[in-house]
């Protein structure tokens, strides 16, 4: 049913823009031609993009869509008499619209709100990477490379998940491992490559995601099999799921950094994972503006996605190096981020400074204190080496923009690829 009404709708919204192929029917229009029309399009999945104008008016739309509890016929004449326009019924709710300055009707005592979408957002719900960008992975067609590859490396590779997403995605880590499996512990020395902490920075995913492929696929190869039968490797490509696919989801780029917490509220507030971390929380660079792009969150790993990953990292002690991948100014970054003094312990500042710029050099980009880029506290690379000693660089990725388009991902994976070999090849003696 709802289908049916998004379809519709879609079709009235573009039957404007569309006067011109319907030239065609001018002669003889009739309803079987405008069906079959529709099915053909919708067959070649020849939906248009909406255009600009169109756009424009969706967003500019002071309609919300809402999903309101309703139990019964007399709670449903109820919202109609407050203003509120059903559009499907549910088995205990109601889905459907109401004008922004009618939304206090809704109150809270008579009705709970499940869900609230501007109609935009709702009109363009379920979408994916714009088209010249489909080269992209999103959440399902990750998951989908790392099962494949998972399944075609069984005996060295595990699959699992570290935990969920605010939104309930389960965030995946790979292992390879030769002798030990699934979440079993290691003695080998552990080196974890992590990327998609920021939602817009898509490339960071590509970047990660690659790497496993590429480790797999030359599995055979000296070097790479030395690495493979003697450390312990997890990659985690998108650790911010909900906020990839909320990013994506109206088939436009929005920005959006942060993960997708409403925070006991309706609509999306998020928080910026880097700043979650438990490092001098909420200090230097951090909001605690809940509206801001940096804001730190309600407390340190208040957030299901850091927290993850720092039981993740916590739970594995042989982890000695980590590579934590951002989007974009070709930077290799060292702790401390959330401090504007250097690493006080000479042998592990020594080592920060000697692979950063190493890394650089093979990715041409720059090397340099994570803090003298701006001091912002809460990052994962600060309390990974605070807390777990473990050496962490963040890698700011080329490009001129969040979106730098898809012709950039081989050439940056060339020079990423690597990186993350150097990295690998330190992790047993990092200090040699
Ligand atoms: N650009 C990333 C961020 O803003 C990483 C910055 C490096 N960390 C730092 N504390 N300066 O989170
Ligand atoms: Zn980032």
């Amino acid at each position: 049913m709802k289908k049916v009404i998004f379809v519709v709708s879609f079709f009235l919204f573009f039957i404007n823009s569309y006067s011109e192929s319907l030239e065609k029917y001018k002669k003889d229009i009739n309803l079987n031609s405008l069906i079959n029309e529709l099915e053909e399009r919708l067959d070649k999945s020849l939906i248009p993009t909406p255009d600009s104008k169109i756009d424009k008016a969706l967003q500019e739309d002071p309609r919300y869509y809402l999903k309101v509890t309703a139990k019964d016929k007399y709670e449903r004449t109820r919202l109609l008499e407050l203003g509120y326009d059903i559009i499907s019924i549910g088995n205990g709710y109601v889905e459907g619209f109401i004008n922004k300055n009618l939304m206090s009707n809704i109150s809270d005592k008579e009705f709970s709100i499940m869900e609230k979408k501007s109609l935009y957002e709702w009109a363009y719900q379920n979408k994916d990477f714009p088209s010249q960008d489909s080269a992209y992975h999103n959440y399902q067609e990750t998951y989908d490379v790392l099962k494949q590859i998972a399944d075609k490396n069984g005996d060295i590779v595990s699959l699992f998940s570290i935990g969920k997403s605010f939104e309930g995605r389960d965030i995946w880590a790979v292992r390879i491992n030769t002798t030990s499996k699934g979440k079993a512990a290691s003695k080998k020395p552990g080196v974890l490559i992590v990327g998609n902490h920021h939602s817009r920075e898509h490339l960071t995913n590509e970047m990660v995601l690659l790497f496993a492929v590429y480790l797999l696929e030359n599995r055979g190869e000296l070097e790479i099999k030395k690495y493979i039968d003697t450390l312990d490797i997890y990659i985690i490509p998108m650790l911010n799921p909900d906020g990839v696919e909320y990013d994506i989801a109206t088939g436009k780029y929005r920005y959006w950094r942060k993960n997708t917490n409403k925070l006991g509220g309706t609509s999306v507030v998020g928080v910026d994972l880097n700043r979650n971390y438990d490092f001098e929380w909420c200090k230097a660079g951090a909001s605690s503006y809940q509206s801001a792009d940096t804001y730190c969150g309600k407390s340190a790993f208040s957030e299901p996605e850091s927290k993850a990953l720092r039981d993740f990292m916590t739970e594995r002690k042989n982890i000695k190096t980590a590579l934590t991948y951002h989007s974009y100014s070709s930077l290799v970054l060292y702790p401390w981020g959330g401090r504007d003094t250097q690493v006080s312990d000479e042998k592990d500042r020594t080592a920060f400074i000697k692979h950063a710029e190493e890394m650089a050099k093979i990715l041409g980009y720059q090397p340099q204190q994570s803090s003298d880029l701006y001091v912002a506290s809460g990052d994962m690379a600060d309390w990974a080496y605070d807390k777990l000693k473990v050496l962490a660089w963040t890698i700011e990725l080329e490009g001129s923009s969040f979106y730098p388009g898809s012709t950039i991902i081989s050439k940056a994976f060339e020079r990423n690829k690597k990186a993350c070999l150097y990295l690998l090849s330190i992790t047993d003696n990092p200090y040699k």
